[in-house]
């Protein structure tokens, strides 16, 4: 019984040898050690040895479950360990390799003028006003003394939707809508950015959608000076320090007086170049002294209040700013042009 139990050990240690996996750790652990293992086997013969015998082999058999017990252990252990390297090596990260550009999207420049020119009203105490851009007959044109039969509704060819429903041919309704939100309070001192629509044939310096900035100042004793002093500051923010303003007499149903307002040419500081015609002055936005009949319809005492409004268009404003040649940049998307925005 002696030999066996020696020979069953060697068995053990030889057959551990060859082992290559954790599970097959516990295969030999059931053959060897199990209830019905080998061990358990030779000792059942333990019946037929003699007093003296019997805790001698005891002992030894004792023994050789603990041998073989810490070889299973050790082997296992070897292997979890060499597993557990295996993975990290094939996990391993090499942060030297070169990582990938993302692209990241930018502003378009009608965005980016837009909130240039909120940025400066903002600072001057305005606040951002919304309105509709499918809008009424009554608010484009009615409110805005432009009845019906009047000549000037022309200037604005329109979409209509019905007879009394159009696309907005400019954000001047904005003023009237936000007027009659106020109920008759002052100051009113609004911008409104927006989109606007108008039957034109498309080229180089048209197009039926555009976008414009509207203005409105209300309050006591708001005078023509105020305008003047607004849209300089305004000039002289969004294209030099050094921009001058000038006011030319114009005509709108909705203001009176009606100016229109250049500024001195940013290309050639005023001097006379291709871009300004030679005049060094560009023309940059329509403006004027609120018309008492507009405050009167929009629920204003113009013996109480008065008030000047702007209308400026944005792409023009972002051409003369940056450059641009052609109108249709704006809407084409191509992504040539939009990304030389992306630092801007
Ligand atoms: N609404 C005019 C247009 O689209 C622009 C304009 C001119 C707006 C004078 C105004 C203004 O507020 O006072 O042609």
């Amino acid at each position: 019984m002696r030999e066996r139990l020696e020979a069953l050990k060697k068995d053990v240690l030889a057959e551990l040898e060859s082992i290559e996996q954790v599970s097959q750790v516990q295969e030999l652990r059931v053959k060897f050690l199990g209830k019905k293992g080998l061990l358990t086997e030779i000792l059942r013969g333990m019946g037929k040895l003699s007093a003296e015998e019997r805790p001698l082999i005891g002992q030894l058999a004792n023994e050789v479950r603990e041998v073989i017990e810490s070889k299973l252990d050790e082997t296992k252990n070897l292997l979890d360990q060499a597993e557990i390297e295996k993975k990290l090596a094939c996990e391993a990260i090499d942060v030297t390799l070169p990582g990938r550009m993302f692209h990241i999207g930018n502003r378009h420049p009608l965005t980016l003028v837009i909130e240039q020119i909120e940025d400066i009203f903002l600072g001057m105490g305005f606040t951002v006003a919304e309105g509709p851009e499918v809008e009424s007959d009554y608010y484009n044109f009615e409110t805005l003394n432009l009845p019906k039969d009047h000549p000037a509704r022309d200037m604005q060819d329109s979409f209509y939707i019905t007879e009394e429903i159009l696309l907005r041919t400019h954000t001047s309704p904005v003023q009237v809508r936000t007027m009659e939100k106020m109920k008759g309070e002052v100051p009113v001192k609004i911008i409104c950015p927006g989109r606007v629509y108008r039957r034109d044939n498309d080229d180089a310096t048209h197009s039926h959608v555009f976008t414009q900035v509207e203005g409105l100042m209300v309050g006591e004793n708001v005078r023509m000076s105020d305008l003047k002093g607004v849209l300089l500051a305004f000039a002289r923010q969004m294209f030099s320090e050094d921009a001058r303003i000038r006011l030319r007499p114009s005509f709108f149903p909705f203001t009176e007086p009606s100016a229109e307002v250049d500024v001195s040419c940013m290309f050639c500081g005023g001097h006379g170049c291709r871009v300004c015609k030679h005049t060094g002055w560009i023309e940059i936005l329509g403006s004027g002294m609120v018309h008492p009949r507009v405050l009167e319809m929009a629920g204003y005492d113009p013996e109480k209040h008065t008030g000047f409004a702007f209308g400026m268009g944005v792409e023009r404003i972002a051409m003369l700013k940056y450059n641009i040649d052609d109108i249709r940049h704006f809407y084409t998307n191509d992504l040539r042009f939009l990304k030389q925005f992306n630092r801007v």
